[in-house]
C-alpha cells in the first residue's frame, strides 16, 4: 500500500485570499486529484513499460532503450500514459482556475489589502516599472499559469502572487507545510548541518516569487539582511505583503537576476528554489556569473533544483519530463542537461569547489524524490531536493 502523504493545512495570514466554503472545496478537489493521481495512478506507467513497451522494443532493437527520447517514441502511444498524462494536465488547469476564482471575485478590495501590509517587520518593496521583463517569461504562460508571473489586470495589481500562494499548496498536495516553505527551510537546514560555522550576514534570494522559500533563512540566520529579487511585480507586492504580516523583515527589489544593482561583493549566501528551470539557458549562465560577481570571498551560492537527466534511467528521466512536453515549461529540459561544473567554469567559479546534493526535506514527509512527492515518479537518490552550489 501506497505511504499516506503528510498534508499540512495551508496558514492563514492577511494577504492570502480568502475562500468561501464551495471554494475551498474545490481547491481540495484539485489537491485530493493530484494526489490520487500520484499515489495511484502514476505507477502504472513503469507497468506498462516493463512488462509491455521495453520488451518489444528490445525484440526490435536487440537492445534496451537508451534515452528519454526512445522511451517517449514508444511511451505516447500507449493508452495507459495517454489516459495519466492527460489527467495530469488536467489537474494543473483546474489548480489555476480554482486558484483565481476566489481571487477575480473580489480583486480591488484584495490589492487594498496588499497595499497596506501592516509594517510590523520593517522590511521593504523597491519597484522598477521600467525594467524590462525576459522574453522568456512574455512569451509563455509557464507552467499553465494564466498570464504568468507578471500580469496586471489594474495599477497596483497583485493577483498573481495571490493566485500562486493558494496554488503552490495545491500543486504540492500540502507536502511542502503550512507556509509552502520546504524548499528553504531544506537549504537552510543542510546548511546548518553542513556548514554550521558558516554564518552568512548578507543574503540574496533570487525569482523569490511571493518569498516562500525566502522566510525560512531569517528563522536559520536571525542576525542575517535578507534581500530577494523577483522580475515580476505583483508577485513582489504579495511578498512583501506577506512578509510584513508574518513578521520577517525581506528587502524585496524588482530586478532581473541576470544583471541586478547590488555592488560587487555584496553578499556572503545567494540562494535561488526552482528558477533556473523556468529560464533560457543564456539566461542561466548569466545568473550563476551573477552569483559570482555578488557573492564575497568564501560566500556560497545554492540553487534548488530537479536532478538533472545524466546518470538517470531513461525511463524516469522520459517521465521527469513531463513537464517540458505538455506543462508549458520550455526550458526544462535543457535546464537539466547543462553541465554544472561547465556552467560554475564559466560562471568564474572554482569547479573543484562545485557541489550536488540531494537533501532532505526539513518536513520530513518523504525519503524519496522531489519527483515521487508531485508526480508519483522514484528517481533515486534518497534526498528530496537536488541542490547545486558553488563557494567563491
Ligand atoms: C518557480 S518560481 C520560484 C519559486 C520561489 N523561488 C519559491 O521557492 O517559492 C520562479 C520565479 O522566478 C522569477 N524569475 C524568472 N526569471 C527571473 C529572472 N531572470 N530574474 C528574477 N526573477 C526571475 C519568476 O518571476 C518567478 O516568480
Amino acid at each position: 500500500m501506497a505511504k499516506p502523504l503528510a498534508v499540512h493545512a495551508q496558514a492563514e495570514h492577511r494577504a492570502l485570499p480568502p475562500v468561501t466554503h464551495d471554494e475551498f472545496a474545490r481547491q481540495e478537489f484539485v489537491r485530493a486529484f493530484k494526489e490520487h493521481l500520484v499515489k495511484h495512478v502514476h505507477g502504472g506507467n513503469r507497468a506498462v513499460y516493463e512488462r509491455k513497451v521495453k520488451p518489444a522494443f528490445e525484440r526490435s532493437h536487440k537492445r534496451a532503450p537508451k534515452t528519454r527520447f526512445e522511451v517517449r517514441d514508444q511511451m505516447v502511444h500507449e493508452p495507459y500514459y495517454q489516459m495519466f498524462s492527460t489527467l495530469l494536465r488536467t489537474s494543473q488547469e483546474m489548480m489555476w482556475s480554482s486558484c483565481q476564482k476566489p481571487v477575480e471575485r473580489d480583486l480591488p478590495a484584495l490589492n487594498e489589502v496588499i497595499a497596506q501590509p501592516p509594517r510590523k517587520a520593517g522590511g521593504s518593496l523597491r519597484l522598477n516599472p521600467a525594467l524590462e521583463i525576459p522574453r522568456y517569461h512574455t512569451a509563455v504562460d509557464i507552467h499553465c499559469q494564466p498570464g504568468g508571473y507578471h500580469v496586471e489586470y489594474m495599477p497596483g495589481d497583485a493577483s498573481a502572487g495571490m493566485v500562486y500562494d493558494r496554488a503552490v499548496h495545491v500543486y504540492a498536495m500540502g507536502q511542502m507545510g503550512p507556509y509552502n516553505n520546504d524548499m528553504g527551510a531544506s537549504i537552510a537546514m543542510w546548511l546548518q548541518r553542513h556548514h554550521p560555522d558558516f554564518k552568512p550576514q548578507r543574503i540574496l534570494d533570487l525569482g523569490c516569487s511571493v518569498g516562500h522559500s525566502t522566510l525560512p533563512y531569517a528563522e536559520a540566520f536571525p542576525d542575517a539582511e535578507i534581500h530577494a529579487i523577483d522580475v515580476a511585480a505583483p508577485m513582489l507586492r504579495y511578498a512583501h505583503a506577506r512578509a510584513e504580516d508574518l513578521g520577517v523583515a525581506v528587502h524585496y527589489s524588482q530586478q532581473n537576476a541576470e544583471h541586478t544593482d547590488f555592488e560587487d561583493g555584496s553578499f556572503d549566501l545567494i540562494v535561488s528554489h526552482i528558477l533556473l528551470h523556468e529560464t533560457a539557458e543564456r539566461a542561466i549562465h548569466n545568473i550563476v556569473r551573477e552569483c559570482h560577481r555578488l557573492l564575497r570571498k568564501g560566500g556560497m551560492m545554492i540553487h534548488a533544483e530537479t536532478p538533472p537527466y545524466k546518470g538517470m534511467d531513461p525511463f524516469d528521466a522520459f517521465l521527469l519530463d513531463w513537464d517540458t512536453r505538455n506543462n508549458n515549461e520550455p526550458f526544462w529540459a535543457r535546464s537539466h542537461e547543462i553541465d554544472l561544473k561547465t556552467l560554475s567554469k564559466k560562471g568564474g567559479f572554482d569547479p573543484a569547489l562545485e557541489f550536488e546534493d540531494l537533501i532532505p526535506s526539513a518536513f520530513q514527509v518523504a525519503q524519496a524524490s522531489r519527483s515521487q512527492k508531485f508526480q508519483g515518479g522514484d528517481f533515486g537518490g534518497g534526498g528530496l531536493w537536488f541542490i547545486y552550489g558553488n563557494r567563491k
